[in-house]
């Protein structure tokens, strides 16, 4: 797991977006997977000005999106769906028809989540992975004591997950109770992974999920496992970690890195 750690939002941003680009930029066709939440909303804006501004081309791009509300309709102003519009595609020279987000007012959700792994097989799968992180460690909307080998499904929210994202609502008791979410098995499946986080109250989230035991109780810490995972931080996101000399250090000295381990 590479960490490195920026100053702040801004840098975090056009640090992630920049992993992004290059990934495109070598594979024109690449699947993303995508990720909705505050903290992706930077990245998105320096892609949107990487795509208008220096011809970063999406046409060829695939995107598969994390998770939706279920209850949801994707036209909801709530809704993930509408979120990834409003924030990046219609921005953007992607081709709708390679955007995939799960659909909150399925009818039958456990055949939606069965094709939509079926689709990420199909296409390949996802070459790189965008995620954001819960303040209770959750990657997607997989809660604390979700399978490590779970895959795309119908979840239950947890409360501190209905606390943190009622701010979106007008009130708590709007935001749904269920979700679709790709599971941390479908996660752990992306070729590479892209974490980012940024703030204070991510703090002891991204601490357990870096250094601490590999536990369900902590979805993220599951990327322990996958053998290519960057995390970009902020200084508060990263204020808990104990080894940040270590990770600093292999930053400013990337080019022995690459020397010696070729990455
Ligand atoms: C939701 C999403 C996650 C996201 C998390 C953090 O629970 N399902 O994918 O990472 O919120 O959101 P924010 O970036 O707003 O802190």
């Amino acid at each position: 797991m590479e960490v490195i750690i920026t100053k702040n939002y801004d840098e975090m941003s056009k640090k992630a977006a920049q992993i992004i680009a290059n990934q495109i930029q070598k594979k024109p066709d690449t699947v993303l997977g995508l990720a909705t939440g505050s903290t992706p909303l930077g990245t998105y804006q320096e892609l949107i000005r990487l795509n208008r501004e220096e011809g970063l081309d999406f046409s060829k791009v695939t995107t598969f999106n994390l998770d939706e509300y279920l209850g949801l309709s994707p036209l909801h102003k709530e809704s993930y769906n509408y979120f990834m519009w409003e924030n990046l595609f219609k921005h953007i020279n992607i081709n709708p028809e390679n955007v995939y987000i799960p659909k909150g007012d399925v009818q039958d959700a456990e055949e939606f989540c069965r094709c939509y792994e079926e689709k990420i097989k199909e296409v390949g799968g996802i070459d790189l992975q965008l995620l954001g992180i819960g303040s209770d460690g959750h990657i997607a909307f997989n809660e604390p004591g979700s399978s490590l080998m779970s895959r795309t499904r119908v979840k239950t929210l947890d409360e501190q997950t209905i606390k943190d994202n009622a701010r979106f609502f007008t009130k708590e008791e709007e935001v749904p109770r269920f979700a679709i979410t790709m599971g941390v098995g479908t996660i752990l499946e992306a070729k590479k992974i892209l974490l980012i986080a940024n703030g204070e109250k991510k703090a002891d989230a991204c601490a357990q999920f870096i250094e601490g035991p590999v536990t369900s109780q902590i979805t993220a810490s599951a990327l322990q496992l996958h053998q290519h995972v960057t995390v970009v931080l902020d200084e508060g996101a990263a204020s808990k970690l104990k080894r940040i000399k270590y990770y600093n250090w292999i930053r400013n000295n990337k080019h022995l890195v690459q020397k010696y381990l070729g990455r």
